[in-house]
């Protein structure tokens, strides 16, 4: 399992008047090479469960596996490595340096973690900007690209350390429909050619529903984990 979570619970504020309990009792496993959205109404946890899955914050109660590893217990350095080698992240904003190119921009995991770039490293992240169909842009500040053109970017930023997991919230929601396909077709590629398992938060039922599998949360509870054709039901009182 690239993801295992056990009966986890985060309570943001615990025992304080602004005490408020986000998630309850996940449990949840993604295999290798799985495309899951991750669905449900504004408020309803999304964003803290991809940032608990994801190591940029710690859950209250339960337990998280990543590739096997218990993350319950581990120092912050152990946590910041095991992030930084199995996990990419794309946000609904990119969080690009825009005083840096593009092709900078990619090998920023990289050079976070091993300083400066080999060849070889170089080499692939030219390789998954020519995948994105950016090759021509390289060279060049992202501040000159468009919106969809800077979430590509971000896509092979997240890409370039070779994750086994690859965390998403809402990487289309800025985008107009026709780029948002495109982002998305990008994501299914990457899925099926480099064998990550994506989770992707998604409020497009379009998108959704081109994930084999869906995940559905409700005031911070699993109300559906199935196959997406079988979510509309779901969808249909939500
Ligand atoms: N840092 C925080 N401190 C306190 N409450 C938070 C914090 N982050 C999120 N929440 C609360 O958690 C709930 C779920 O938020 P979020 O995970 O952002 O939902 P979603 O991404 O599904 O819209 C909301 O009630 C929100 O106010
Ligand atoms: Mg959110």
């Amino acid at each position: 399992m690239v993801l295992q979570l056990d009966k986890l619970n985060k309570i943001f504020n615990a025992g304080t008047p602004l005490e408020n309990h986000v998630l309850h009792d996940i449990s949840l496993q993604v295999s290798p090479g799985e495309l899951v959205a991750l669905v449900g109404a504004s408020g309803s946890g999304k964003s803290t469960l991809l940032n608990v899955i994801g190591l940029l914050d710690v859950s209250s109660s339960g337990e998280l596996r990543i590739q096997g590893h218990l993350t319950q217990g581990m120092s912050e350095q152990q946590r910041t490595q095991l992030r930084s080698e199995s996990i990419g992240f794309v946000f609904q904003f990119h969080h690009l340096i825009s005083a840096f190119s593009t092709l900078d921009n990619v090998l920023m995991p990289l050079m976070l973690r091993y300083g400066k770039p080999s060849a070889e490293q170089t080499a692939y992240g030219e390789y998954l900007l020519n995948e994105v169909g950016l090759t021509d842009y390289m060279r060049q500040p992202t501040n000159r690209l468009s919106g969809g053109q800077q979430q590509r970017v971000a896509i092979a930023r997240a890409l370039v350390t070779r994750p086994a997991l690859v965390l998403a919230d809402e990487p289309t929601g800025n985008l107009d429909t026709q780029t948002a396909d495109e982002v998305f077709g990008l994501f299914e590629r990457f899925n099926i050619e480099h064998q990550c398992a994506i989770v992707i938060v998604t409020h497009d039922t379009r998108l959704s529903s081109r994930c084999p599998r869906t995940i559905r949360l409700t005031d911070g509870r699993i109300v559906y984990d199935g196959a997406s054709a079988d979510s509309d039901g779901v969808n249909a009182h939500l």
